[in-house]
């Protein structure tokens, strides 16, 4: 593993445990039932009930542990040991059926054998993976013939505004466009809570623009079934304002005019093309 992808694995080592304890995951709400899936996430990968699902940059499993209470036989894949090692706890304490797989993304095929009626991913995971290419790959490895992908993630257009703490307006700071060195940011706290410490002084992203995304799926022999854009974000950012439904939108006068978040599906052929 390269030192951008250690550093961040240490780093999200470190989130583990903070984001574990915060309000932004509400485990215990979890533990009562809750689901941690959007009404529109399950709507779009349609029912599960007796598929199998694999998880990929599953962190602790709340996601993951949604699809098992929804009847899909799971597989959940990170690559921090911290969360790995929670999401099986968890499901232990819970008494859900999952399987959780500790590896980067790019050694999965390596190291887990089998393939899937969906693969799902979801908020916050494409920033972290240097590769868009290798990505979609390692997705349509994983899929049966005729299985589906489902990704739910911020727009990367609403990547590209200064989003410090405190800049409340649209500045352009950051390329749309991959680039091959990644940026580099100082981590305060977490995203699930700023306050806490954390000793990780760096945090490795990369920005990739929808058309990698697509491009890289299609080169990887997927049907692109459909992108959708939403004009909202699933996480407070510094420019956007929470709205009455939880999520985060831009003021008034911008709201619905810039797409903030996306979902696609894709799918893989039933036979060979
Ligand atoms: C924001 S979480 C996304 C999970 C889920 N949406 C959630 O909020 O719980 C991103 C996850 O990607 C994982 N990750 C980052 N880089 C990775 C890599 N190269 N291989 C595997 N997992 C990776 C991190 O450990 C983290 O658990």
């Amino acid at each position: 593993m390269d030192r951008y992808l250690q550093a961040n694995r240490e780093l999200w080592d470190e989130w583990t445990r903070i984001n574990y304890q915060s309000d932004f995951y509400k485990v215990d709400a979890f533990r009562a039932g809750h689901s941690r899936l959007r009404a529109y996430e399950i709507e779009e990968v349609g029912p599960v009930e007796g598929k199998t699902l694999l998880h990929l940059q599953c962190h602790f499993g709340l996601d993951t542990l949604s699809w098992a209470r929804l009847g899909a036989t799971v597989t959940g894949a990170d690559f921090s040991p911290a969360g790995i090692e929670q999401a099986r706890a968890l499901a232990a304490e819970l008494s859900l059926p999952a399987t959780f797989v500790c590896a980067d993304l790019y050694d999965l095929p390596a190291l887990l054998p089998g393939s899937f009626d969906i693969v799902y991913t979801s908020r916050g995971v494409l920033g972290w993976l240097p590769d868009i290419e290798r990505w979609a790959q390692v997705v349509a490895h994983f899929l049966k013939p005729g299985g589906a992908f489902y990704i739910t993630e911020i727009h990367p257009f609403a990547q590209v505004f200064d989003d410090d703490d405190g800049v409340t307006e649209l500045r352009l700071r950051y390329p749309y466009f991959t680039t091959r060195e990644p940026l580099v940011f100082k981590p305060q706290g977490s995203y699930a809570d700023r306050t806490a410490r954390v000793k990780a002084e760096h945090e490795y992203a990369w920005n990739h623009s929808l058309g990698e995304i697509v491009s890289g799926l299609a080169t990887s022999r997927l049907l692109v079934e459909f992108l959708h854009e939403f004009t909202f974000c699933e996480w407070p950012v510094s420019f956007l304002l929470p709205s009455d439904d939880g999520r985060y939108r831009l003021p008034p006068e911008l709201d619905g005019k810039l797409p903030l978040f996306f979902s696609l599906r894709a799918s893989k052929p039933p036979t060979a093309v």
